[in-house]
């Protein structure tokens, strides 16, 4: 059977939070796209990401008309307690550098995209199969699929975009030649849970201890989200939940805290990473979010990174498609690197201040304890973390998100 012939500006290869971002964003100029997804709404509901948002993205959610909820529903965030061995130091973002952040979940942020692209006609089709991207280099690249109902579909842009995560298929369309891959593996992994039980504090706590690093996050009134670092081979379903829970209070005992337990809804075990691609261009074809860059996830940087990535793509292909004007799109790929480079090193930094390496020395542990006490008790070390966790805004220029 013939594929059916379609075409649109800009094709965009994945459904996640930068793909449907960037469809939006594109719409709101009057410009068309296609968002191909492999997944279905449902499955990418379904899965538990990180919850921490920069004023940035939520300035972006909320000036595009894609999400009100996340002023209703989030909950602004000025601070996070540092709690090394027991003992809590509490990072006053408003106070060092003007800002909050938001903890508000992926799992919202995409539900509230898929929302606006659907009120808005925007044309996403999830659970379509063997996608194939072909003449990036051509003046009309191709993107191929078959859809939910078995049809086969030729769709004919100006531009592609690879929002199609980590595993990205698209990356792989830049020739070996001109890519270069930047990896960093990590000897160790989280463990995450979620939990029906009340707030244990207010605000986030990233513990350091001699049996490693815990996070005790939140997703609602009733529903806490929870990290401790683990073997990267560990196995989610061999831990009893008095286990985890013995090892989560272990972390940041101290003081006579403890966490408050409750049912362990979800448990899994997270991978550590970080990657970039360069460049993130190859002729028509544009990368965002994970496909060009994965970070480690201590400090919730790779949503916000994606939806950077996606504020500068939206203007570079503006300019473009509405101006004729190539200056954006040729310099997108180095303008974004910046801030991932950025993110990368802060996400690197914050996860060797926190966790324990295995095989560290004595001096080793030693070294870092004094790295932590020069940012929880000296003004330039906090400012330093509240400013990259917050995502570098400048509280000068800083428009407040609500
Ligand atoms: C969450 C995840 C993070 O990596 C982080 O630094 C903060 C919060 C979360 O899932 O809630």
């Amino acid at each position: 059977m013939a594929a059916r012939k379609e075409s649109t500006r800009v094709a965009i290869v994945g459904g996640g939070p930068a793909g449907l971002m960037l469809s939006h964003l594109l719409a709101r100029d009057g410009i068309d796209s296609v968002v191909v997804e492999r997944r279905t709404r449902a499955e990418i509901h379904a899965t538990v990401r990180a919850g921490i948002l920069e004023p940035g993205s939520v300035r972006m959610l909320v000036e595009s008309g894609a999400s009100r909820r996340v002023l209703e529903k989030g909950d602004r965030h000025d601070g996070i307690e540092l709690r090394i061995d027991g003992d809590g130091h509490r990072i006053d973002f408003q106070d060092l550098v003007g800002q909050s952040a938001w903890l508000y979940p992926q799992t919202d942020v995409f539900a509230d995209l898929a929302d606006a692209r659907e009120r808005d006609g925007g044309d996403v089709r999830y659970a379509v199969q063997d996608v194939t991207v072909v003449g990036v280099t051509d003046a009309h690249p191709l993107v191929v699929f078959t859809e939910d109902d078995g049809s086969a579909v030729e769709l004919s842009c100006d531009v592609v975009i690879g929002a199609d995560g980590s595993r990205s298929a698209c990356r792989k369309l830049i020739p070996d030649a001109q890519r270069r891959s930047y990896f960093r593996e990590y000897p160790f992994a989280w463990f995450g849970i979620l939990t029906e039980a009340p707030h244990s504090a207010e605000e986030l706590i990233y513990a350091a201890s001699d049996r490693g690093f815990a996070l005790i996050s939140q997703r609602s009134e009733t529903v806490q989200r929870m990290y401790f670092q683990c073997d990267p081979g560990e196995d989610a379903d061999q831990w009893s939940d008095a286990r985890i829970w013995d090892e989560l209070q272990s972390r940041v005992a101290g003081n006579g805290f403890s966490l408050a337990e409750g049912p362990i809804t979800d448990r899994v075990v997270l991978p550590f990473r970080s990657f970039v691609c360069e460049p993130l261009r190859h002729g028509s074809l544009f990368l965002a979010g994970d496909a060009g860059h994965t970070v480690p996830p201590t400090g919730a940087k790779g949503l916000n990174l994606a939806l950077a990535d996606v504020g500068v793509l939206h203007e570079a292909l503006a300019e473009l498609l509405l101006g004729g004007s190539a200056s954006g799109v040729d310099s997108y790929s180095d303008r974004a690197l910046a801030r991932v480079w950025k993110s990368q090193h802060f996400s690197y930094w914050m996860t060797t201040l926190l966790h324990e390496q295995p095989g560290a020395s004595d001096f080793d542990r030693r070294r870092q304890r004094g790295e932590l006490e020069s940012i929880a008790s000296s003004r330039a070390g906090s400012a330093f973390l509240a400013e990259g966790y917050t995502g570098w805004q400048h509280a000068a220029v800083a428009q407040p998100v609500a």
